[in-house]
């Protein structure tokens, strides 16, 4: 039990930072692309011009590195761009790299 106790806590503690991890992998340039090509549209066509404002806006919902990765995660799914999980990486890193700032 004490072993399996162990075990545990260790997997939770290295599943946490993974997550953040990946967007630091990702690379900016390829994540732009990817982004102006399936995510633009939608966010202009609520903010207007480019909508980034949907992510500069002052009451943007993301805090932190794990909801950014969460937030595009949730968005590939629902538009259906269907990236891999490196490619949500990548986006992720463009948007904090140009956007976010989240440590
Ligand atoms: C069909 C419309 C639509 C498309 C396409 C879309 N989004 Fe969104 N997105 C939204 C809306 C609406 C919100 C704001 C939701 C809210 O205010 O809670 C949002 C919010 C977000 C946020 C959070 C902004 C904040 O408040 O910090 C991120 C990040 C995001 N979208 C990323 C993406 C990515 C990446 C894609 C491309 C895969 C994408 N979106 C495509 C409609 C869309």
């Amino acid at each position: 039990m004490k072993a399996f106790l162990a075990t545990l806590s260790l997997t939770l503690l290295a599943a946490t930072p993974a997550i953040a991890e990946s967007m630091d992998k990702g690379d900016a340039r390829i994540g732009k692309t990817l982004h102006d090509k399936s995510c633009i549209a939608c966010h202009a066509s609520k903010f207007g011009e480019d909508g980034s404002m949907m992510y500069s806006r002052a009451d943007r919902k993301v805090t932190s590195k794990q909801q950014l990765t969460a937030r595009v995660k949730a968005c590939n799914n629902n538009v259906g761009a269907g990236w891999f999980p490196e490619e949500e990486a990548h986006v992720a890193a463009y948007l904090n790299a140009t956007y976010y700032h989240l440590k």
